[in-house]
């Protein structure tokens, strides 16, 4: 910091700058794209790192965003190179985006190792993106920004408000009971997606946008701005100018990240009442970086910050556009200020405690004062106990909360089929006390710990009212989804964790009060159960999976591939060019 690069200290200089034949070969190649000397001479080259496609739908105006963040750049005297990177659409790419996370995380970092990168903005925001991306560059660590995709307009149906995600699980078991009809369903499939950008609740995709804005590489306000508004245009060319200038001044994230970072990072989550999702992913990226970020931070940070952003599916009302209007991330950390470490550096060049200094909150119920939240205390919780030693994740913010405290008999299904198969049946044997498990669900099992935690509530207590059960599985849940549902029981069944030794009948205790989550079957029982348990065969014997199931880690250490840990081995050098 504050000493600016020479041209012969970039990057690109290797490749283009110096007088040799592999030198000719760079020049007279990208003279072949119709470029000259005028367009890298003495310049910086942004790789835009871009996760557009053709089937992502909360990417769709990255075609054209692109071009406004290309326009920035060369404003700023930058030569950009737009670098296409998978995409992950959430809804679409099966089995699960998770398993892609850090397929996009090493693509991300080998993209900008492998060409004349000198400095990147990064262009994500549907679900996995950010944080695959972010893993990604912080490997690399050359100067990043992100550039988020943005929220998509409020859903419509009838003049009702619909959010993505939690109106889907609402109005399926409205039609489920009958309060709506099969005529109605396809209005709401209509309503409920009316723009391009990422799910305007506060999902996965707005919780880590927002994390990656309070680590500091988002333009200060710029994760709430909707996609749709001619802000987001404005901030895309911003973004160009600005990371011309972090080339230059060689603003690296190892700059920007510190431990208080990642514990404002977090702060923010519990305010917003994040997805459950941000644990998996903000400990990934933090061990990326170097600091040994886990569950623990999460359980001390998330008793002193409550959730004050009323967004569903904490709140019952408002969405991500409102959450804009009421002065959006930078008006909920300024309510937050006392939680978080005021100095630490961002990519606007200033602390985040300069970047939110003259926020404001426009509107108190959609904001709210922390004398007055929408839930006491942080969104999630960790509980432990013999079902989950390594600890298991539950977000109590958006959830009935006679489930605070709970015990009931187990009804365990093997895997999602099994349970798909019975969920309709009239003659299931459930009641509302019943404790629905389901295993094989979780980061080896799965694979890729699918969205499945949110089991849905049998059909036959759907039509009694019931809509929400205590639900236990290694899965994750979609950040949009809601309800008593424990998630990312650690072992995971599939390795023989506790979750595979459940059996139907057996009682099974939730207390969040005592971060308690305990099945009462005696220790010697247990390890009989253990003695007799066959794993499953592999999920995978050849290609990516067979490298995914070999590599990947368990959920508290977020899921990262264990060769991709910051401290693995040597550090990787910079490519030879010759
Ligand atoms: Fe892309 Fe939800 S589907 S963010």
């Amino acid at each position: 910091m504050g000493k600016r690069k020479t041209y012969e200290e970039f990057r690109s200089y290797k490749w283009f700058g110096v007088d040799d034949l592999r030198a000719f070969g760079h020049r007279s190649r990208t003279m072949q794209m119709g470029y000259d000397a005028a367009d890298w001479d003495g310049k910086p080259v942004i790789g835009i790192v871009n996760t557009w496609s053709d089937i992502n739908q909360c990417h769709v105006h990255f075609k054209e965003r692109v071009e406004n963040v290309k326009r920035g750049i060369l404003q700023s005297g930058g030569f950009p190179i737009e670098l296409p990177a998978i995409s992950l659409s959430e809804p679409i790419v099966k089995p699960s985006t998770m398993m892609y996370r850090n397929f996009l995380a090493m693509e991300t970092e080998e993209l900008l190792r492998s060409h004349p990168i000198d400095a990147c903005v990064l262009m994500g925001g549907c679900d996995k993106t950010t944080p695959g991306l972010l893993m990604g560059a912080i490997s690399m660590g050359l100067p990043t920004i992100f550039f988020p995709a943005g929220p998509m307009l409020r859903g419509n149906w009838k003049g009702r408000p619909l959010g993505s995600g939690s109106d889907s699980w609402k109005y399926w078991d409205d039609l489920r009971e009958g309060k709506i009809t099969q005529d109605d369903w396809p209005e709401v499939e209509e309503g409920i997606a009316r723009s391009f950008g990422h799910c305007m609740t506060m999902g996965t995709a707005s919780t880590m946008t927002s994390i990656a804005e309070t680590l500091g590489f988002v333009l200060p306000g710029g994760a709430s701005v909707p996609a749709p508004d001619a802000n987001h245009t404005r901030l895309a060319t911003q973004t160009g100018r600005r990371i011309v200038e972090m080339a230059w001044s060689d603003l690296k994230p190892a700059d920007i990240l510190s431990r208080q970072s990642f514990e404002n990072a977090i702060a923010a989550a519990m305010a917003m009442g994040c997805s459950t999702n941000a644990i998996i992913h903000v400990v990934a990226i933090g061990r990326r970086a170097g600091f040994d970020i886990g569950l623990e931070d999460f359980e001390r940070i998330g008793r002193e910050v409550p959730v004050i952003a009323n967004i569903r599916p904490n709140g019952k009302t408002y969405l991500m556009e409102d959450f804009y209007y009421a002065g959006g991330l930078k008006g909920m950390l300024k309510r937050i200020e006392q939680h978080l470490h005021t100095d630490v550096m961002t990519v606007s060049g200033e602390s985040i405690g300069a970047n939110i200094a003259n926020a404001e909150v426009y509107d108190d119920d959609v904001i709210r004062p922390l004398d007055n939240p929408i839930y006491e205390s942080g969104a999630l919780v960790v509980l432990k106990g013999n079902l989950a030693p390594d600890g298991c994740v539950m977000k109590v913010s958006a959830m009935d909360r006679k489930f605070l405290k709970h015990t009931g008999p187990a009804l365990v299904f093997d895997d999602y089929s099994a349970m798909k198969a019975a969920i309709d049946d009239e003659n299931l044997d459930a009641t509302e006390d019943t404790v629905l498990v389901l295993r094989n669900a979780g980061p080896k099992g799965g694979p890729g710990m699918p969205e499945w935690g949110m089991l849905p509530v049998p059909t036959k207590l759907v039509k009694q009212g019931v809509r929400d059960m205590m639900r236990i599985s290694d899965a994750r849940m979609s950040g949009t989804s809601y309800g008593a549902c424990v998630l990312h029981v650690a072992p995971e069944s599939y390795i023989g964790g506790p979750l595979a030794l459940v059996q139907t009948g057996d009682l099974v205790t939730v207390d969040v009060d005592k971060r308690l989550i305990q099945m009462e079957v005696e220790d010697t029982e247990l390890e009989r159960r253990k003695a007799n348990w066959h794993p499953l065969p592999p999920r995978f014997e050849r290609g990516y999976g067979y490298v995914f199931s070999q590599h990947i880690e368990q959920a508290p250490e977020g899921c990262d591939f264990d060769f991709l840990k910051t401290d693995y081995g040597a550090p990787v050098g910079e490519p030879d060019i010759f």
